[in-house]
């Protein structure tokens, strides 16, 4: 069986004591690739070095909906010139979060503006973060698919999905997955497992957002890419799939969006 973890946070400290060892656990498992997303320049950079140190891990770099009021004429540049690595295949994690509105709205709005403009200018796919805001994100959307630049189908990833089925067919019109994480696998989970029975599997991925929202049985607890397994198997549920099937097909979708040969 191979799976695919399509967004980490192996470098938050969360993972100081025993890093090789989740990674490898993960390996073991079948996670074939990772992709790490960078949330502040130093996550960024050490996304980076994860990257350069295992071939199956790849890296995002970004600033984070929550530290977007960090971004400053020196930040962009860093960011921008991170970018460039061969290693890095996204740009993010950006988007907008107004449940904790930890930066302003507005300096959020401005880092998401920065992020679109370098996915125009480099052609990398977004890794989205949306919460509580998705209104405001999906006019984002839209005037990005209307202005790609360099970018070409797909534009990228809407992390984490929380929205509305009507909301992922708009951002799957506009050229985007749907990811989805630990909470397709919660007891309680309504809206989610009929959202991913909804959308079409050409246009789905699979995440742990590691350290957070682990899947059941391990909810609550830390979270790691080994467990990305137990996503899996609540989306190869939903779509009727085996295991294996749906473990290739994720995979198949994370090379298109990823862009990876
Ligand atoms: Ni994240």
């Amino acid at each position: 069986m191979e799976l695919v973890d399509s967004h980490t946070h192996l470098d938050f400290p969360e993972f100081d004591p025993d890093r090789a060892q989740v990674i490898e656990r993960a390996w073991q498992e079948g996670v074939r690739l990772i992709f790490n997303i960078g949330t502040d320049l130093n996550s960024s950079q050490a996304s980076i070095a994860l990257a350069e140190s295992y071939s199956f891990i790849y890296a995002s770099i970004g600033l984070h909906p929550h530290d977007a009021r960090l971004l400053d004429g020196e930040t962009s540049q860093a960011l921008e010139k991170l970018a460039h690595h061969p290693k890095v295949v996204a740009i993010g994690e950006t988007g907008l979060d107004y449940y904790r509105n930890l930066s302003p709205k507005e300096a959020q709005r401005e880092a998401f503006a920065f992020h679109l403009e370098l996915a125009r200018k480099l052609g990398k796919p977004l890794v989205i973060h949306s919460r509580e805001a998705h209104q405001d994100t999906l006019n984002f959307l839209r005037d990005f698919a209307r202005n790609p630049g360099k970018l070409s189908p797909p534009y990228g990833i809407m992390h984490c999905f929380s929205g509305s089925l009507e909301m992922a067919k708009e951002a799957i019109a506009l050229g985007f997955f749907i990811s989805v994480a630990g909470p397709i696998t919660f007891k309680n989970a309504r809206k989610l497992p009929a959202i991913v029975k909804e959308v079409p599997i050409d246009f789905l991925l699979i995440e742990t957002d590691c350290p957070y929202l682990a899947p059941h049985p391990h909810r609550g607890k830390r979270n790691e890419p080994a467990y990305v397994r137990f996503v899996a198997e609540a989306v190869a549920e939903i779509k009727g799939l085996s295991l294996e099937e749906l473990g290739k097909k994720m995979l198949e979708n994370a090379f298109k969006v990823f862009r990876l040969a």
